[in-house]
């Protein structure tokens, strides 16, 4: 017998259903007599947010490295380096005594006015799995758990403790999904953390079908599930849909629930030694990593840095960047002395130290000189003296640098952007500024994009920085002069206005529900398909070299999905810097049953190459790469055809194409049933074996008695393929030899084989 299993029976009823529940804000319930040990979590995901004291719930943490916020990981597109940032995680999880580290959080981002969207990773589940992937890894290597939330389709803060997302079965699959299923399969984080909302009309936390049968049972998590804090409605049904630990605790009543259910009958005691034994298995493993001591607090703030640095994205530049070396220089904005570099809510850190951007952009400005003008108040109000006095700043320069930042609480846990707007006021300082100096360089601080049409024409630069962590004022030195060269890319699109975004007419919902009406197709999946023009795409991001791709291969033009396909490009650094760059592998599909996105990210590669440097890119593309889900068939699946291996520096700069065709493995069952039309009928070729001599009399029959297009101005052909076979059984009425349903469900058993 294990030890866990021994424990389990050595436990009361009492203790078991004690220990499915907190025993306070941040700790897991201990039985001191058996030896089990507490177990503290803690926020999550760029810092670790550990209270000072830990029996508090909002209190002030401790001092910790606040790392760049996930959007700003992202556009890294560096698995590496999140491997690293993960494992600086963990040391300091070790230090500050905090077994798990609640994140990372792969919620897709649907609309860019989520105001947690600073808090997650891209609008494309593959890229989000791969970051997770990494990100867990990381922190898991080092012996701390990892919480992967928030489960599932979380996507927007207004009223996300009772939206119902009303989600159909194929966008679930496809976009809302895959990120946990990634980071489930291939890092097996510790625990995973339910949402608050409802998934197609039932809470997650009581949600059986998302916790039990599509994690536990078909991606075989092993981890135990935890509630968000406070996500529980009913704890009896919620540890029978797989809710093994509620947080936060202690609540009494709801361990007497659990203690009540198991004696009446109503839940099986077994459920609840299934959520003991999923618990225990992990405080035990916890309490394998001794905790404490301290952490390098200079080498965490450096690493910080380089990824914040990496993160950047260059969006527009003139040939203005990287600075060279000018007399003057105008600062112009409060962000410059006030870093503006986290979100609101639960992640945010107490950081250990944190940069005044303008004093690190003097460190690297020598003799340059500085001046600053506070340029916005920190508010939304309008204050025409500030925008005059960073005009004449601006006008003695010979560059003016705007460091823009959104208003403080703007973008935060628990409630959503109003608008992708900078304040009235910062829009004008913009203006009036790049009107007097032609170089004027933006940099933006901000989780999720802002809109910029009305001033970006004006200005020789704009910089994404993000909310860059407490070493971002330190990065954005370094990208503005070159130490480091910007290689972040896009992990979201910068629409053009608000009215483009995908889900605009299906947000924020009404009524209690919010309808994903847009189905798979999200962020660039959506501008791609109906050509929506945005400001930047996804995958976008500029550099101070220039890189050419040539010679792309695939390891062979034709095929079996489960082989997969290996692609290869050699890409070349043709300027005169030193330089890295995401290269991004899509798959379009020439022909599908059900309408796919015209491309689709299924690989991305970081390299670095000196000036003149070559370097060839392997990706190797898998079975899911080219599959899609059939709800029909409740499965993935791929069909024989030709697809689009596309490699590009972007979405929207595709540089090389090589079709292939793939040969599909799958046996599908036939999905016939009795209201599939004469088209689906002829198109499954089961179907078509058992009905070919009906169809040729039928529809000569029903030609002959439409006679002609003329008479009634249509095309038969194109009425009868849409008809299901039923109905045109019942034209056929009186001459047919049985009832239409009784002939309809014969074929059926002929194709079905029952
Ligand atoms: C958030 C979680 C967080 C938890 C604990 C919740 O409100 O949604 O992301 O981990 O609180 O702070």
């Amino acid at each position: 017998m294990t030890k866990i299993t021994d424990l389990i029976n050595k436990m009361s009823l009492e203790e078991k259903a004690a220990l499915c529940t907190g025993a306070g804000p941040w700790t897991t319930t201990p039985v001191e007599h058996l030896g089990i040990p507490e177990m503290t979590v803690t926020d999550g995901p760029h810092g670790v947010r550990r209270a000072e004291n830990i029996t508090t719930f909002v209190e002030k943490s401790l001092p910790a490295t606040c790392f760049p916020t996930s959007a700003c990981m992202a556009s890294t597109w560096d698995v590496d380096l999140i491997h690293k940032l993960g494992e600086a995680l963990a040391y300091e999880c070790i230090a500050l005594k905090v077994d798990v580290v609640l994140g990372p959080g792969v919620n897709m981002k649907r609309t860019p006015l989520c105001g947690r969207n600073f808090e997650y990773y891209s609008e494309d589940p593959y890229l989000a799995g791969e970051m997770a992937v990494s990100f867990i890894n990381g922190v898991q290597s080092k012996g701390v758990g990892t919480s992967l939330k928030h489960y599932a389709a979380n996507n927007q803060e207004y009223q996300r403790s009772t939206i119902n997302s009303v989600v159909d079965e194929r966008a679930l699959r496809e976009i809302y999904l895959p990120a946990f299923e990634a980071a489930v399969k291939k890092a097996k984080p510790w625990t995973a953390m339910c949402s608050y909302n409802k998934l197609n009309g039932t809470y997650a936390a009581e949600n059986h079908r998302l916790l039990t049968e599509i994690l536990k049972e078909e991606w075989g998590y092993e981890g135990f599930v935890v509630s968000d804090w406070g996500a529980v409605h009913d704890r009896v049904e919620a540890l029978k849909a797989g809710l093994d630990l509620e947080m936060p605790g202690p609540r009494e009543r709801r361990v007497k629930e659990v203690i009540d259910a198991v004696r009446s009958g109503k839940l099986d005691e077994a459920v609840l030694d299934e959520a003991a034994r999923r618990i225990l298995s992990i405080v035990f493993k916890a309490a394998e990593t001794k905790k404490g001591g301290s952490f390098d607090i200079a080498r965490h703030h450096a690493l910080a840095r380089r990824v914040a640095g990496e993160g950047m994205v260059l969006l527009k530049n003139n040939g203005i960047l990287p600075l060279k070396k000018h007399k003057r220089i105008a600062v112009i904005g409060h962000s410059a002395k006030e870093a503006y570099y986290q979100g609101g809510g639960s992640s945010h850190i107490n950081p250990t130290q944190l940069d005044n951007p303008f004093e690190e952009l003097q460190k690297l400005a020598g003799d340059t000189k500085l001046s600053f003008a506070e340029g916005y108040p920190k508010d939304e109000s309008l204050d025409q003296a500030l925008i005059d006095e960073a005009c004449k700043k601006a006008r003695k320069a010979e560059v003016a640098i705007l460091y823009i930042c959104l208003p403080a609480t703007k973008e935060s846990e628990g409630y959503d952007r109003p608008d992708l707007d900078l304040t009235s006021h910062q829009v004008a300082l913009i203006k009036a500024v790049s009107a007097v100096q032609p170089n004027t360089v933006v940099i933006l601080n901000n989780g999720a994009p802002v809109v910029m049409s009305e001033w970006i024409d004006g200005v020789a630069a704009v910089v994404e920085a993000w909310m860059m962590g407490q070493a971002g004022g330190g990065a954005i030195a370094d990208v503005l002069y070159g130490k480091v060269n910007p290689s972040g890319k896009l992990a979201e699109t910068f629409p053009i206005k608000l009215i483009d975004t995908p889900a605009y007419i299906n947000y924020p919902g009404e009524n209690g529900a919010v309808r994903y009406g847009e189905g798979v197709f999200i962020g660039y999946r959506y501008y791609d398909a109906k050509q929506v023009p945005t400001l930047f795409p996804f995958g976008y991001g500029l550099s101070y070299t220039t890189f050419k791709y040539k010679n792309p291969k695939v390891s062979a033009k034709t095929f079996k999905d489960v082989d997969g396909l290996n692609v290869t490009v050699d890409v070349t650094n043709t300027g005169k810097m030193a330089g890295k760059e995401v290269v991004q592998v899509y798959v379009h599909d020439h022909k599908s049953k059900l309408i796919r996105p015209p491309k689709e990210l299924k690989g991305f590669s970081k390299i670095e190459l000196q000036p003149g440097e070559t370097k060839t890119v392997t990706l190797k593309l898998d079975f899911r790469a080219f599959a899609y889900y059939h709800p029909a068939y409740k499965q993935w699946i791929t069909e024989d055809g030709e697809f689009d291996i596309l490699i590009g520096a972007s979405s929207a700069d595709i540089r090389c194409k090589k079709t292939v065709t793939l040969q599909s493995t799958l046996e599908l069952p036939s999905i016939l049933n009795r209201d599939s039309t004469l088209r689906e009928w002829t198109e499954d070729p089961r179907g078509m074996s058992v009905l070919a001599p009906l169809i040729q009399q039928m529809t000569d029959q029903m030609r002959d008695s439409f006679g002609g297009n003329e008479a009634i101005g249509m095309d038969p052909m194109g009425f009868l393929l849409d008809t299901p076979l039923m109905n045109l059984l019942h034209f056929l009425g009186s001459a047919l030899p049985t009832s239409p349903e009784e002939m309809v469900d014969g074929f059926l058993a002929k194709v079905h084989g029952t």
